[in-house]
């Protein structure tokens, strides 16, 4: 039992921005910070931590606290298990008061395992560096493979004996009972009472997980002639307190250096975290030889958006981890490869180089997933017709799962050169592929969504009133009618902008519009415009071409009126500043830059009613909003009006004056 004079010294010692700063990246805003939810998925950030309050807040899905509820929260612990996570972070050396039965009963079954687990590892250090068989065997077998006291120190590694037991007579005799043993997977019980050691006679890697508590651990055989009939490792089964797809090696101790370079290294052993620390890389994990998991991507995007994989340059279960990474595409984290030299794994890289060359030779060899990915299956298809298009259409769904468009258009441009096919074919793979992501993601979005926002926000009657008043209902539908005809009469057609090197590069029109809907997360609010927008990208999943011809066909009759209404014969108009239509060679008439220029200022008005809207809304929780909550609210105001005035800015006179315009 924690006593309440040492809850006080924790809760006194907490400070709310360095506890949630563990696990968010926080950005600082006047006296408060703000940040993404670790708690939902968002792209704008409502999350806000108030230092001298001593709390945080989500205006998104109402999540709100101190330090030690975040704790509770975030890692899922119960309320003693927080506060002991905080007494460490600390430095409060607390004076637990000795449990009696009851109260021993009363430990949550979790507590105790981890409990278990802190005692396996204490275990497992002393045996390693305190009896003759630790030092000859296993600490024999770290000093060959060059690691220093510091190093096996840093990473609490052990070793477990040989003889069938030991470790669970230890156990047994300090009080744990033969149930928790066999919850914990430390021990294998047959036959009800005979007892087996899960580790025997191995080296012993502790897991940690993002906080530091020891979840599971790794055992590494010894002797090379055993791997015939002995697993090389041997790991810990899934726990009530190990998840081995939410976990990542060495996140522990490589969290702060992976926030501090904003970018981590994934690798895929244990010796290879532990061989990168020692020669001074530190912002490293692995995942320990299974591909990565969107839990697991989640828990770098905590820290970064940068991953780096470094894979042995001769590795067989290269396609197997390709095909988890697809995966952080979608997770919007920038994924980049690194091959190391053919006779090299990542740790016997680090251990034959220094730091500085380890760096030098990743940031030389360092290459972005997709066309790495796209190399290493098209060397495997060779010049066999089926498997190159079976590659193509690999490679465009993974492009597709790209959101930015200019790094999309310059992968479809890469990927064509590679591939050596026209840009426009491959485009059109990516282009089908994308809509297949967007129907999916549509039909699944919509059963949650509705419900869930309201739920979120917490509307009260007055609420809602009040904010559908402000909102600028009838501008909104004017500009969706404006963006759907564009969609149904133009959406094929290409348009060209500038990117950053001042190449020109070419999207279809509808894809432009989808993407830029996706990143804002605008929805229509037009009951059928929001429908036509979904049929079309399922139409325009199948189809080259004639997407609104197909479309009709497979439309009900109500659509099929809306598209007729929608439909228009003459050409479009060009804007009152001129983006004159140019004549091409051939004699047509271009108007690309026309349309790209109208859905541009047509997808800044949504957006920009999306944050009116918004911040209406915030404005009318401020009526009766606590002080805590007036301070935050109104600093997020203030966010949405800075960008509000942006947008403003680029729609400039034309929007003031004239919100006819986009007729
Ligand atoms: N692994 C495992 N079980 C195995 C083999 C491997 O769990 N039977 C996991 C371990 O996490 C291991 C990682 O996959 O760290 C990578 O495997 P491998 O490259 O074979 O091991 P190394 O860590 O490189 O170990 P060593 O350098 O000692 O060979
Ligand atoms: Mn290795």
């Amino acid at each position: 039992m924690i006593k309440p004079d040492d809850i006080e010294r924790i809760v006194d010692a907490c400070r709310i921005e360095e506890v949630v700063g563990d696990f968010v990246r926080l950005t600082k805003r006047g006296a408060n910070y703000i940040g993404l939810c670790p708690f939902h998925n968002e792209k704008t950030p409502s999350f806000i931590v108030s230092p001298a309050k001593g709390i945080y807040k989500c205006f998104g899905c109402g999540k709100a606290g101190d330090a030690v509820n975040f704790v509770m929260e975030h890692e899922h612990y119960s309320y003693p298990e927080a506060l002991r996570y905080l007494a460490r972070k600390y430095g409060i050396v607390l004076v637990e008061t000795q449990p009696t039965a009851e109260q021993k009963k009363e430990y949550d079954e979790k507590e105790q395992l981890y409990k278990l687990h802190e005692y396996a590892k204490d275990f497992f250090i002393d045996q390693l560096l305190h009896t003759p068989e630790g030092k000859n065997v296993g600490l024999a077998y770290f000093r060959q493979r060059s690691f220093t006291d510091n190093t096996i120190a840093k990473f609490q590694l052990g070793y477990s004996p040989q003889g069938r037991d030991a470790f669970t007579q230890s156990a047994l005799h300090k009080g744990y009972s033969a149930k928790e043993l066999e919850k914990s997977g430390l021990t294998i019980i047959k036959d009800n009472n005979y007892f087996l050691d899960r580790f025997r006679e191995r080296v012993i890697f502790p897991v940690h997980n993002f906080s530091g508590r020891v979840i599971a651990f790794g055992g590494r055989v010894m002797s090379a002639g055993k791997t015939d009939y002995a697993a090389k490792y041997v790991n810990s089964p899934e726990t009530d307190i190990y998840h081995k797809s939410n976990v990542l090696y060495g996140i522990y101790l490589s969290k702060n250096a992976i926030k501090k370079f904003d970018k981590c290294y994934l690798v895929e052993g244990y010796t290879d975290v532990i061989s990168f620390h020692q020669t001074g890389i530190e912002n490293v994990v692995a995942s320990s030889g299974t591909s990565l998991t969107v839990e697991q991507i989640r828990l770098i995007k905590k820290l970064t958006n940068n991953i780096t994989i470094i894979y042995d340059g001769d590795n067989a279960g290269i396609k197997a981890a390709l095909r988890g990474i697809s995966l952080a595409l979608k997770q919007d984290v920038n994924v980049r490869v690194v091959l190391l030299p053919p006779e090299d794994d990542p740790d016997s890289f680090a251990r034959n180089h220094t730091m500085e060359e380890c760096v030098a030779y990743i940031e030389e060899h360092e290459c972005d997933f997709i066309t790495f990915k796209a190399k290493i299956l098209l060397a495997d298809a060779k010049t066999d017709p089926i498997k190159r298009a079976e590659v193509i259409n690999t490679i465009a769904g993974d492009v597709a799962l790209v959101n930015d468009v200019i790094v999309r258009s310059e992968y479809v441009h890469q990927c064509s050169d590679l591939f050596s096919i026209p840009e426009e074919s491959f485009a059109d793979a990516v282009r089908k592929k994308y809509y297949k992501i967007v129907s999916e993601q549509r039909a699944k979005q919509e059963e949650t969504n509705a419900a869930e926002a309201e739920q979120a926000l917490d509307l009260s009657d007055t609420v809602k009133r009040h904010t559908q008043s402000i909102m600028p209902r009838n501008k909104a539908q004017v500009a969706e009618k404006a963006l759907m005809k564009l969609l149904i009469n133009h959406g094929e057609s290409l348009v060209f902008f500038n990117t950053e090197q001042d190449e020109p590069c070419g999207i279809r029109l509808d894809q432009f519009i989808y993407n830029n809907m996706a990143e804002d997360a605008i929805e229509l609010s037009v009951p059928e415009y929001a429908e036509l927008y979904d049929l079309y990208a399922k139409y325009a999943e199948q189809c080259d071409d004639n997407v609104v011809k197909s479309m009709c066909n497979g439309a009900s009759e109500k659509l099929r009126a809306t598209i007729m209404e929608l439909l228009e014969v003459q050409v479009p108009k060009t804007s009152e500043e001129g983006a004159d239509s140019t004549i091409k060679e051939n004699g047509v008439e271009d108007y690309s830059g026309v349309l790209l220029e109208n859905a541009v200022r047509i997808l800044q008005f949504l957006r920009l009613t999306r944050l009116l809207s918004r911040r209406s809304l915030f404005k009318a929780k401020l009526q009766n909003a606590s002080e805590e909550e007036t301070d935050v609210l109104l600093i997020l105001i203030q966010e949405l009006t800075q960008k509000i005035a942006e947008i403003e800015a680029i729609l400039g006179t034309t929007y003031r004056n004239n919100s006819e315009y986009i007729c």
